[in-house]
């Protein structure tokens, strides 16, 4: 697949770069997986990573050297971190420890894997696999969300007990986890979706990293009536919201989807509600918000609606119209107010001028864990594009993030909000 893959096989090549972290064991069952699922896994691991598996573990699972020189010395190695890059259609840092993260994340390069790396054009996702108290360190957060900022995807990290005997959030994501993102990443659809022999991608339902969770979704924009005619509504198409929803239900949450005027048909999703006004939205989600493990208002919701709607068809007459307006009810803000233990809300804010300082405000004022803001004067950012520039905030900081397609905001954001929920 990839422009130079070495394998002379249409199978896609996952580079597969192993860091020194206790978890380096589980590169083996990884690597095995996503062999059975049918691609061809390039291993590279640093030289302290060595010291945790021996890569002929590696090379016997995949059928690939497995390199792990500092400066790969023989006859045509000169160049090696070169032709590896080449050759790989998506690169998957699992374990990554924090010396790996920081080194990427600053772009270092002192060994054959991050030597690769900043060579590689492809995707790369990373697996950060350390102890919590490491895991949570704010240079280790900084190093992740830079990482985030220049476009490769973290992949959050389990929760659970781990080798140290700590608890908490720092265990390598599962490897059904991994393999299914992989090759998402890699465009290759699920289910009833997936072309005759293409890799497999394991149930979401069952390996996602946001199973067991029931995420709430909307979408789309809200249409306030002014007569049977006429209406105030907004150019919102759905399209940030529906590629949320999706993300979620392929990474294995309970979805519900409560979409307002959408231009296309809402995706199929466990529950859809459709409605018309930010009433009716809000109705919905008041609703639905009491059993919901995670909220994402995507929607752009009227603040406005008019104060009296007319049974009759307005007609005009010679002098200017004016039309009452009244405030909608805020429906973040109220989940701000009533939010269920543990429940993570995260709102979308767009803007025309100061986008962090008025974002920060919302996230605040209306007592949110995340706010994606997006600057509606940037190129590819807003609405009716298929692409998005969007900053992630939160109370501890924020991550601009390149332009990237929606569905690939939609993965960092899912992603973000497992780091809220692993944060808790
Ligand atoms: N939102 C909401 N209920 C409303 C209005 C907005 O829940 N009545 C949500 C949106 O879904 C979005 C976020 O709040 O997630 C946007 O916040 P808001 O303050 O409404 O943004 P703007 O409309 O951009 O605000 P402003 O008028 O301050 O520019």
């Amino acid at each position: 697949m990839a422009e130079d893959g070495g394998h002379g096989d249409d199978r896609p090549t996952v580079l597969l770069g192993i860091g020194a972290s206790i978890a380096a064991y589980k590169a083996a069952g990884l690597a095995s997986a996503l062999t059975r699922a049918g691609v061809d896994v390039q291993a590279v691991m640093t030289p302290r990573a060595s010291a945790f598996i021996p890569p002929l573990v590696l090379e016997a699972l995949t059928g690939n050297p497995c390199p792990v020189e500092v400066v790969p010395s023989g006859p045509g190695r000169a160049m090696e971190h070169i032709d590896l890059a080449r050759g790989a259609d998506l690169v998957l840092v699992a374990p990554a420890s924090a010396d790996v993260i920081g080194r990427i994340a600053n772009g270092l390069a002192d060994d054959l894997l991050t030597t690769t790396i900043l060579a590689c054009t492809c995707p790369v996702l990373v697996a950060p696999a350390m102890n919590t108290r490491m895991l949570a360190n704010p240079a280790v957060q900084a190093n992740l969300a830079r990482l985030a900022g220049l476009g490769h995807e973290v992949v959050a990290p389990g929760s659970g007990r781990l080798a140290c005997g700590d608890a908490g959030p720092g265990r390598m994501p599962d490897e059904q986890v991994l393999v299914a993102r992989v090759l998402r990443r890699l465009g290759f659809a699920a289910g009833d979706e997936a072309a005759a022999g293409a890799p497999k991608i394991p149930d979401g339902a069952a390996c996602g990293d946001l199973a067991g969770l029931r995420v709430l979704v909307t979408a789309g924009a809200t249409v306030e009536r002014i007569d049977p005619v006429r209406c105030i509504t907004n150019r919102s198409t759905g399209r940030m919201g529906f590629a949320l929803a999706r993300a979620a239900r392929d990474r294995g949450a309970r979805v519900t989807l409560v979409a307002g005027s959408t231009a296309e048909p809402p995706p199929q999703m466990d529950d859809t509600i459709r409605v018309e006004s930010a009433e009716q939205m809000f109705q919905a989600v008041a609703a639905e918000a009491q059993t919901a493990d995670v909220v994402i208002m995507a929607a752009a919701v009227a603040d406005y609606r008019p104060r009296h709607v007319a049974d009759q068809k307005i007609k005009k007459g010679d002098g200017p119209a004016v039309l009452e307006l009244e405030r909608t009810r805020d429906i973040l803000a109220w989940l701000g107010a009533h939010r269920r233990a543990g429940q993570i809300l995260c709102g979308f804010s767009m803007e025309t001028t100061d986008l962090v300082a008025n974002s920060r405000r919302k996230l605040e004022e209306k007592g949110i864990d995340l706010i994606v803001a997006n600057d509606l004067s940037t190129p590819g950012a807003g609405f009716g594009v298929d692409t998005n520039v969007v900053t992630v905030i939160t109370p501890e900081g924020r991550t601009r993030l390149p332009l990237m397609s929606k569905r690939e905001v939609a993965e960092q954001v899912l992603s973000a909000v497992l780091n809220a929920r692993a944060g808790r």
